[in-house]
């Protein structure tokens, strides 16, 4: 089998730079490891930037965003029992996020893709890929291919591909992950909040008027299943409590731990293989980013794909991985920030006079506050 790009893996990476190809005339077939099933129900991201909503408004996968997606123009920060709100649009320049599930994105991307035909093979893992010749290795046979782009992930088999030496990787872990639910009931504040507290840090987020999303630090190799609803409740009172002000508490959907990481490949790209998203890049989630930059990658390869199939030469293939990490370099500064900012680090209380008083300033100064506001809703600059 032969097509123009091999798309390894159906996550927002792969579906997005499918879609933008599509729309371009520019061929490609996209080898999926998992179900439809699967893809579309694993719960993620929730946050998406003004230019991912812009993007996916280009590409006509947007009817339902734009029906369902909850506008937000701003956010809070809560700390030593005081809630402040950021306004994210009167400091940004009128842009803001909206609020849509990952697991949305990614069931519009699917749903116009077999609707328009080109191939999108599920339960299809691959199982290596030759970025010389441009061939991907897969449980059905092989694919050759001009370009080969790595949309699969962190623990994808792309990045593997690459010979050893050539990479270079930066990489952090973090000492606590975040158990996150999903419940059945209201949101109890109609925006977002980002809580410090001395027990670890909290966010409440939602997904609908009736779907909210909850999150609270806890040690990173812990399973979700020694944590009870109520034991879960507990917590997410206690660290968000704010007087005059209740917590809603509904049925448990669904709940999961996920781990901190920064990480950072470098170059993005080797001979015919481009990575794309998570298979680059990680970033740990307070600056709400993973999903925003993977999107902003696949515009970016799909960009220079249109202009090297136009015959208007590969400067830009060329500059990708540069362009790029430009961008991921950014986020991985805003979302470390955000992060060490707000978690509990350590019983140092030093370190924790310091994260209060960067809060306090944050929270207090034009500046400051306009600095978070232009990162969280994405900067143009980086585009
Ligand atoms: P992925 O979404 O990981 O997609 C990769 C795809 O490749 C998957 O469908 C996978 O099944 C497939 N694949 C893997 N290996 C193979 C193979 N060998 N062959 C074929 N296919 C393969 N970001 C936030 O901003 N906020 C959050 O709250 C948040 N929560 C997260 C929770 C978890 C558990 C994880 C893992 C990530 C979270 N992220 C969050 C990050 C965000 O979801 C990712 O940045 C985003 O999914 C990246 O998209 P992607 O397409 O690059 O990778
Ligand atoms: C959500 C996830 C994030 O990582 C974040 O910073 C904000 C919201 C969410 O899942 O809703």
């Amino acid at each position: 089998m032969r097509t123009q790009v091999g798309i390894v893996g159906a996550g927002p990476a792969g579906l997005t730079l499918g879609r933008l190809l599509e729309r371009a005339g520019i061929e490609s077939v996209v080898l999926e490891d998992r179900t439809r099933e699967y893809v579309e129900h694993r719960i993620r991201a929730g946050v998406l930037e003004q230019g991912t909503v812009d993007l996916l408004r280009e590409a006509k996968v947007a009817d339902r965003l734009d029906h369902e997606g909850i506008v937000h123009s701003g956010i809070h920060l809560q700390f030593d029992g005081e809630r402040h709100r950021v306004p994210l649009a009167d400091l940004a320049g009128d842009r803001s996020i909206v609020i849509y599930g990952q697991t949305e994105v990614v069931k519009d991307l699917i749903a116009a893709r077999l609707e328009s035909g080109p191939p999108l093979l599920f339960e299809t893992p691959v199982e290596s890929v030759d970025p010389e010749r441009g061939v991907i290795h897969h449980a059905g046979g092989e694919l050759e291919c001009d370009v080969i782009a790595g949309c699969d992930g962190f623990h994808g088999v792309c990045r593997s591909g690459i010979p050893e030496g050539v990479l270079t990787v930066f990489e952090r872990e973090f000492p606590f992950g975040w158990l996150g639910i999903l419940a059945q009931v209201a949101p109890s504040i109609d925006e977002l909040v980002y809580t410090h507290h001395p027990r670890g840090f909290a966010l409440l987020s939602l997904r609908s008027a009736e779907l909210s999303r909850y999150y609270v630090q806890c040690d990173p190799d812990e399973s979700a299943d020694d944590w009870s609803d109520d034991a879960i409740w507990e917590e997410l009172r206690v660290r968000t409590a704010l007087d005059g002000w209740r917590l809603e508490e509904g049925p448990i959907l669904e709940k999961g731990v996920t781990g901190m990481r920064s990480f950072v490949a470098e170059p993005m790209q080797h001979g015919r293989l481009y990575l794309v998203g998570d298979a680059a890049h990680i970033v740990p989630p307070t600056g709400a980013k993973g999903l925003n930059l993977a999107v902003a990658d696949a515009r970016t390869l799909a960009e220079a794909l249109i202009d090297w199939y136009g015959g208007n030469g590969d400067d830009h293939l060329r500059s990708y991985s540069q362009k790029c990490l430009r961008r991921v370099w950014r986020a991985e500064q805003f979302s470390y920030w955000m992060t060490t900012m707000l978690h509990k680090l350590s019983d140092d209380a030093f370190e924790q006079r310091l994260q209060l008083s960067q809060l306090r300033y944050v929270t207090s100064s034009r500046a400051a506050a306009t600095s978070l506001a232009e990162n969280y809703v994405g900067l143009t600059t980086m585009a």
